[in-house]
C-alpha cells in the first residue's frame, strides 16, 4: 500500500524524523485557514496524489500570503496528474533550502537484502540523474537483520560523498528513516528532497513510503490508512473477508482454486466470448484458494452476484488436497447460504475436476440447483458461461 505524501510525513514524525508542519485541505477556503494558521510567510501548496512528478506538473506550488495558497488550492484540486485526480493538497511551511539531496531504502529481492540509496544531488530529476550519472548516486547494501544502524548511515553519507560536515547530521537522519522502514514494515522509504535549509538543520520535504500489506496483521494502525475511497467497493469488501478478489469489467464472473488456476480461467473465458455477440469477458479474478469449504464459497459467489455487470458465473476448481466433494457440499451449503441472505442468483457453471471429481459431480447433480449446470471441461464450462453471459 502506497501512503499519500501526509501520511508519510506523520508517520516520519512518529518516528523523530524532522518534518515541516503540514494542514490537509480539500477546499480553497480550508487552504487558506490552513495557510493563516501555519503563520509563516511562505507557505507551499502540494498536490497529494500517489504518485511521482508533482511539482513538474505544476501540483507544487508556493505562496506568499493566505489568500495565494487558496488561489493556488483552487488550481491544483481537480488536477489530473497522470491520470490522479487531485482531491486533497496539503499546505506546508515554506522551507529556506540551502540544499536538496536524496534518500531511499527499499526491498532488494534478488540480494535478499535491503538497498539505501543516497545522493547529494536530490530534487525533482533523480531518475534522469541514475541513468546519466550513475556515480552521483550512492548504493549501499544493507543487512536486513540489521538495518541502518550508526555504522550504516555513516557509510552511506560517505559513499554519497557529503562535505564532513554535514555527514553526522544527515546520518542521524537516515537512522531515523531506517526506523521507518523497519518498524512500520515499510518496502519503501524515500525521500526527494531531503533539505539542508539556511541555518544548517536535515528535513524531510517529502515523503514516499510503500507498506509492505503481509505485515498488516502486526499493524492495527495501518488500515485506517488505506484510501477506501478509491478502492473498489467490491474490493473492500472481500478484504474484509479476506478474499483475494480484483474486480475487473466483464460480464462472467470467475471463481477458482488458485492464483495459476485463475489466471488461466480468466484467459479462457476471454478467448471464449470472443464468439459470442458483445464479446463477455471476465468480470473478476477471485482465488479461494486450497480450502474452498462453504463459507469461503458463499462469501465469494456473495461478492461477485452483488456486481451488476454479472451475467453468469463460472466456478472453475481442481480438486487437490481439499476433495471435489468438499467443493460440492461447500457450493451446495453457499447456496442455502445466500438464498437465507436473500442474494439473487443467477446462471452459474461449475467444472469440477481432480480429486473426487465423480463425487463431486454426483454431488450436484443431485442437489439440483436451480441455475446450476455443470460441464466436465475447463473450455466447454468457459464456453458455456461465455454464452449465458451474452444471453
Ligand atoms: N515545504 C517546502 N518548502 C519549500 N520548498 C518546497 C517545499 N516542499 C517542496 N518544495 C520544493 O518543491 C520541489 C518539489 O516538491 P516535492 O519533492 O514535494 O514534489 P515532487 O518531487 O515534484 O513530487 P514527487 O516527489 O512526487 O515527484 C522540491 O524539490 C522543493 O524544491
Ligand atoms: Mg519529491
Amino acid at each position: 500500500m502506497d501512503l499519500y505524501e501526509y501520511q508519510a510525513r506523520d508517520m516520519f514524525e512518529k518516528h523523530g524524523v524532522p518534518v515541516l508542519r503540514g494542514i490537509v485541505a480539500t477546499t480553497p477556503e480550508e487552504a487558506k485557514a490552513a495557510a493563516e494558521q501555519l503563520g509563516t510567510s511562505v507557505v507551499v501548496v502540494k498536490a497529494q496524489v500517489k504518485t511521482g512528478g508533482r511539482g513538474k506538473a505544476g501540483g507544487v506550488k508556493l505562496a506568499r500570503s493566505p489568500q495565494e495558497a487558496a488561489d493556488h488550492a483552487e488550481q491544483i484540486l481537480g488536477m489530473d496528474i497522470k491520470g490522479h485526480t487531485v482531491h486533497k493538497v496539503m499546505i506546508a511551511e515554506g522551507a529556506d533550502i540551502a540544499e536538496e539531496y536524496y534518500f531511499s531504502v527499499l526491498l532488494d529481492r534478488s540480494e535478499r537484502a535491503y538497498l539505501a540509496m543516497c545522493s547529494k544531488e536530490g530534487g525533482m530529476e533523480i531518475e534522469q540523474l541514475a541513468v546519466e550519472r550513475p556515480e552521483a548516486l550512492a548504493r549501499v547494501s544493507v543487512d536486513p537483520l540489521v538495518g541502518i544502524d550508526a555504522a550504516k548511515a555513516a557509510e552511506i553519507v560517505e559513499a554519497a560523498g557529503f562535505d564532513e560536515a554535514d555527514r553526522a547530521a544527515i546520518a542521524d537522519v537516515l537512522v531515523k528513516l531506517g526506523g521507518v522502514y523497519a518498524a512500520e514494515d515499510a518496502s519503501l522509504v524515500e525521500v526527494n528532497p531531503l533539505v539542508k535549509t539556511g541555518d544548517g538543520k536535515i528535513v524531510a520535504l517529502d515523503g514516499k513510503v510503500t507498506l509492505d500489506e503481509n505485515a498488516e496483521f502486526r499493524h492495527e494502525d495501518h488500515a485506517a490508512l488505506a484510501d477506501v475511497s478509491a478502492t473498489d467497493p467490491l474490493e473492500v469488501a472481500a478484504k474484509e473477508k479476506g478474499l483475494n478478489y480484483v474486480k475487473l469489467d466483464g460480464s462472467v464472473g470467475i471463481i477458482g482454486n488458485g492464483a495459476g488456476l485463475v489466471m488461466s480461467t480468466l484467459d479462457v473465458v476471454a478467448y471464449a466470448g470472443e464468439e459470442f455477440p458483445g464479446q463477455p469477458k471476465p468480470a473478476n479474478f477471485l482465488d479461494i484458494g486450497g480450502g474452498a469449504n462453504a463459507e469461503v464459497m458463499a462469501n465469494g459467489l456473495g461478492i461477485i452476484l452483488g456486481d451488476a455487470q454479472v451475467k453468469s458465473v463460472f466456478v472453475n476448481v481442481f480438486g487437490g488436497i481439499t476433495a471435489c466433494d468438499a467443493v460440492a457440499n461447500g457450493i451446495v451449503q453457499a447456496f442455502a447460504l445466500l438464498a437465507e441472505a436473500g442474494t439473487e442468483p443467477k446462471p452459474l457453471v461449475v467444472r469440477l475436476d481432480g480429486n473426487n471429481a465423480v463425487e463431486g459431480r454426483r454431488i450436484l447433480t443431485e442437489a439440483n440447483l436451480p441455475l446450476l449446470e455443470q460441464v466436465d471441461t475447463m473450455d466447454g464450462a468457459a464456453k458455456r458461461a461465455a454464452e449465458l453471459a451474452a444471453n
